[in-house]
């Protein structure tokens, strides 16, 4: 019987864990061009097209210690989604007031595969697609 429930609390843990750490993910439905996006190093990792972007056009403002009064804004500042609804609907001040109109919508979406990969509680060092 105590072995029995030893077996129980072990499931029960590991279960726990599954739930919290989840591997990068390897795609996302963009909405907004209705597509099946493929993520993974080439496409979303860190020297992705939208890896470049997000350090070239807003880096430049979201860094520490601007002046420029922008938050201190990293890819894992929001989760998957979250990232998706700030490009969905354009949501931040600095987009309303046309800081990123210079973007093409290609450029937007390749942004948003590289902050939805690398958003928060995506990174798992146990999973294979994270190691190494
Ligand atoms: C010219 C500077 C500038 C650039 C470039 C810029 N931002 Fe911003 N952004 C700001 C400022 C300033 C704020 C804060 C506005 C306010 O007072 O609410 C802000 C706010 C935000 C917020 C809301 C803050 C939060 O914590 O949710 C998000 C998200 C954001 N920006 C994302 C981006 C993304 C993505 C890009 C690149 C496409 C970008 N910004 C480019 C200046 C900039």
């Amino acid at each position: 019987m105590r072995r029995v429930r030893i077996v129980c609390l072990i499931l029960l843990i590991s279960g726990s864990f599954a739930v919290t750490l989840q591997a990068s993910p390897s795609k996302r439905l963009d909405p907004l061009t209705n597509t099946c996006r493929i993520l993974n190093f080439y496409t979303a990792g860190w020297k992705s097209p939208g890896a470049k972007i997000w350090k070239a056009s807003c880096k430049s403002c979201h860094r520490r210690g601007n002046t420029v009064g922008a938050p201190f804004l990293h890819t894992e500042s929001k989760t998957p989604k979250g990232w998706t609804r700030v490009f969905v609907k354009r949501y931040p001040k600095c987009a309303r007031t046309g800081k990123w109109d210079d973007l093409s919508l290609e450029q937007i979406v390749a942004l948003n595969d590289f902050l939805y990969m690398n958003a928060a509680g995506t990174y798992d060092p146990n999973d294979a697609e994270d190691c190494g």
